[in-house]
């Protein structure tokens, strides 16, 4: 085998009370790599679709070849790997549009090169693409990504990742408004010292949301997704996420709060149908402001990167 077409999730960072600490994948949207082994060393990007012409074409500054750059250069590697990059989900969206790519990229490169490594071996090489799209080299989108389900970065020195049980039946909303906000914006409109109480109350919401999903309690999760300390400076940047929000709880949403660090806001429910209701309501009450918006619905993802068939294309919104 020397081509591959691999497609990596969209991810939901923080969950509300998980800053930088805890994520999980959705099944769209995504992007698509389509990756060939080659026997010149290093990597070429011959192509992006999807993009606007935004991204950067040169490997070394692109997500996708900062990633398999790494990778080539931890294994050794003389041989190198052309990458077609397809964006399927939007820039600056808060859905770890950076990482989908990374990730994408990093798995195809690894299977052509007959798997040498695991994929937890491929996450330092992740981190670094999303260090160098938005000056922060966490792990929140990229562990996700690459492994599936709910993931919770423990510790980031020594790197520490750990999967979450999470209940079956547990389905997010996402909507993404047709805005843009960068990660790198979004971070540093935060404050960087916060109240020792509002520290109390934001790490025991992450602990009560680790042991609702891994309790399947639905109630203890309920109560947990909160954000009290990062929400309130984001939503800010988001307009009508208040009613967005409120919307989603007044539909039976079990939560919701800002994906990552915004515009994209995601909810979650026990049912499809309830997800799809969920779905409809934030539209809604988004659209209610004259503003535009998609809308995903989707399992919790617990796969992460897969290779596509060769006539699988990736959906397109709910609505
Ligand atoms: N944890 C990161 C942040 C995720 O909130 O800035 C970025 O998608």
């Amino acid at each position: 085998m020397n081509r591959i077409r691999v497609f990596a999730p969209a991810t939901v960072a923080n969950v509300a009370c998980g800053f930088d600490s805890l994520g999980f994948a959705i099944h769209q949207p995504g992007d698509i790599v389509e990756a060939e082994l080659n026997d010149e060393k290093g990597v070429r990007i011959t192509g992006i679709t999807g993009d606007g012409g935004r991204l950067p074409r040169d490997a070394d500054k692109n997500t996708a070849g900062v990633a398999v750059l790494a990778l080539l250069e931890h294994l050794g590697e003389s041989r190198g790997v052309d990458i077609l990059l397809h964006k399927h989900m939007p820039l600056g969206s808060g859905l770890g549009s950076s990482a989908a790519s990374s990730v994408a990229a990093l798995y195809a490169a690894n299977q052509l090169l007959g798997g040498p490594l695991k994929k937890e071996e491929m996450l330092p090489f992740a981190m670094k693409a999303e260090a160098s799209a938005c000056g922060s080299p966490h792990a929140d989108n990229v562990a996700p990504a690459l492994l599936g389900g709910f993931v919770l970065i423990r510790s980031y020195e020594p790197l520490d990742v750990i999967s979450i049980d999470y209940p079956e039946n547990l389905f997010c909303t996402i909507l993404h408004p047709h805005i843009e906000v960068r990660t790198e914006d979004s971070r540093r409109i935060l404050r960087k010292h916060i109240k020792l109480a509002d520290a109390v109350i934001q790490w025991s919401n992450l602990a009560g949301l680790i042991a609702g999903l891994a309790k399947s309690d639905f109630d203890l999760i309920s109560r947990s997704l909160n954000d009290i300390i990062f929400e309130p400076v984001r939503s800010l940047l988001i307009p009508g996420f208040d009613r967005v929000k409120g919307s989603a709880i007044a539909s039976g949403a079990l939560g919701c709060s800002i994906s990552g660090s915004g515009p994209s806001v995601f909810a979650l429910s026990t049912s499809m149908e309830k997800a799809r209701e969920v779905g409809l309501a934030m539209k809604q009450a988004f659209s209610e402001l004259q503003l535009e918006s998609d809308i995903y619905v989707s399992p919790v993802n617990s796969i992460g990167p897969r290779i596509l068939q060769p006539d699988e294309n990736p959906v397109e919104p709910l609505f």
